[in-house]
Parts: structure tokens; C-alpha cells; sequence
């Protein structure tokens, strides 16, 4: 492996364990406010993250990088509302968009088939990401984020979590 894109599987590494504690931090929060629905859906993402972190892990370490997660920035811990809290959601993945892509030109400057092929399922993931925060966003402007809307609008979540359930393939 390149040592320019050895360096960036490192960046990217922390970046998903960034994202993993990001939204830690926001389940934390969510837990607080008593969203439960929300509090789970950030779980969910957190173990996503994780998963994906692993993923680079091993990737780097089978292709001669010597995997290791850099240090974790300061997190954002208090939010002003559920929309307030989305909004972060959707900017944390069009970070990782932004660095993933620039990851694969820089596998695509120097040829490295093999990286990019491996980076592919990730692009595709972070679009899928961007698109459906983007739609829970519109849910929330429509449904109402005040004190009254809230109840109804955690438990959209909540069912949303439990679809996420049912495609589980260890709750079959
Ligand atoms: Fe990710």
C-alpha cells in the first residue's frame, strides 16, 4: 500500500471512530430530553460507525498499514433541539462523504484498483446515509419539534428502529 493512502486509511479509521462517539454523545443527549426512539436510532448509527471502523481496521492491517485510531477531538454534547440534533447528524456524514471521496481519487490518482474497489460499498453507504437523514429531516420539519410534538415524533423513531429490527438478519 501507498504510504499516502496508508496515511489516509489512519484518517479514516478515526474518522469512523469519531463518528461512533459522535453519536454516542447524541444518544447520551437524546437519553436526557427522554427521546427514547431517538436515543436508539443513535445507538444504531454508533454500532454502524463502529462497524465500519473495523472494517478499514482490518482492511489496513491485511495490506500492510499498521492500523491505529488517532486521537479523538473534542465532542459536541448539548444540542438546542431535535432538529438542532439532525442537522449535526446529516453534517458528521457529509464529512465522512467528503473524506471517503477524497480518499478514492487519491486511490484512483495512483492506480490502486484494489483500495477503491474496497472503498466502493462505502460510497454508495454514505449516500444512502446523506439521503435518508436528509428525509428524516423533512419528517421533523413536518411533524413539529416542539414540546407537544415530541412524544409522536420519538415514536416515529421508535418504529423506524424496529424496521431496522426486522432487517436484522440475527432477528430472523
Ligand atoms: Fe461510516
Amino acid at each position: 500500500m501507498n504510504d499516502s493512502i496508508r496515511k489516509q486509511m489512519n484518517i479514516q479509521i478515526t474518522n469512523e471512530h469519531v463518528a461512533s462517539m459522535a453519536y454516542l454523545e447524541m444518544a447520551s443527549w437524546c437519553a436526557e430530553q427522554d427521546l427514547p426512539g431517538l436515543e436508539e436510532y443513535f445507538y444504531f448509527s454508533a454500532e454502524d460507525e463502529r462497524e465500519h471502523m473495523m472494517e478499514f481496521y482490518r482492511y489496513a492491517n491485511a495490506n500492510g498499514c499498521r492500523s491505529s485510531i488517532g486521537a479523538v477531538p473534542t465532542l459536541r454534547q448539548s444540542f438546542e433541539h431535535v432538529l438542532d440534533i439532525l442537522e449535526h447528524n446529516l453534517y458528521l456524514e457529509q464529512q465522512n462523504t467528503i473524506a471517503i471521496n477524497q480518499m478514492a481519487k487519491m486511490c484512483h490518482d495512483i492506480s490502486d484498483y484494489a483500495t477503491l474497489q474496497f472503498l466502493q460499498p462505502f460510497i454508495k453507504e454514505q449516500q444512502d446515509s446523506e439521503r435518508s437523514v436528509e428525509d428524516l429531516i423533512v419528517m421533523v420539519k413536518r411533524v413539529g419539534y416542539d414540546a407537544k410534538n415530541l412524544y409522536f415524533l420519538d415514536k416515529q423513531f421508535k418504529k423506524l428502529m424496529q424496521g431496522k429490527d426486522e432487517e436484522s438478519p440475527e432477528k430472523e
